[in-house]
């Protein structure tokens, strides 16, 4: 793909606002939240460390070999989960290939391509009943080794970076003539 041709066509090119992308954020009935975008940078940040308890909470289940505990903990996650990168891929993302293009946001492309397999794992998890208790524990550490990775780079690039080019837009907003 040119990089040009592949700018100009923004979001219709981008890989996670396929066809198949959108009729997957659909299915999930999840719908990106009316929120000031500074507000909502600040929100996503601290669902991560909701996330981030809800996943302690069933690794300590899963060790424990209580199933019982991981399925009430993966249910509550589930759903939160599900509306942040709803948000995430057409918020963040939406703001920051539409201002940069594709080229300018690729890294930033990569991180949310994880979500599919943090979501995978969670599937994964949620077959409880066929696993035994290293196995169940063995996922359980991929996945929160994965969802902290992730959560990381988004902290630490993708949310300063969709900060500073919503700023930016705001103040070119700002300044051209009314
Ligand atoms: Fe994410
Ligand atoms: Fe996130």
């Amino acid at each position: 793909m040119g990089s040009a041709a592949g700018q100009s066509e923004g979001l219709h090119t981008c890989p996670m606002m396929t066809t198949e992308g959108v009729a997957r954020l659909a299915e999930m009935r999840f719908v990106p939240r009316r929120m000031e975008f500074e507000s909502l940078v600040r929100v996503l940040a601290e669902e991560h460390r909701v996330m981030e308890a809800g996943l302690a909470r069933m690794k300590d289940a899963s060790t424990r070999g209580d199933y019982d505990g991981v399925a009430s903990a993966l249910k509550e996650l589930d759903p939160i989960f599900k509306q942040h990168i709803a948000d995430e891929e057409s918020q963040i993302l939406r703001l920051l290939i539409g201002e940069l293009g594709l080229k300018g946001a690729e890294a930033e492309i990569k991180v949310f391509q994880q979500h599919r397999p943090i979501h995978r794992l969670m599937q994964l998890i949620s077959e409880l009943a066929s696993k035994s208790v290293p196995e169940l524990t063995a996922e359980q550490r991929r996945l929160n080794d994965l969802f902290l990775h992730h959560t990381s780079l988004e902290e630490q690039g993708v949310f300063p970076k969709a900060l500073v080019t919503y700023r930016e837009l705001r103040g070119r907003r700002a300044s051209r003539p009314s």
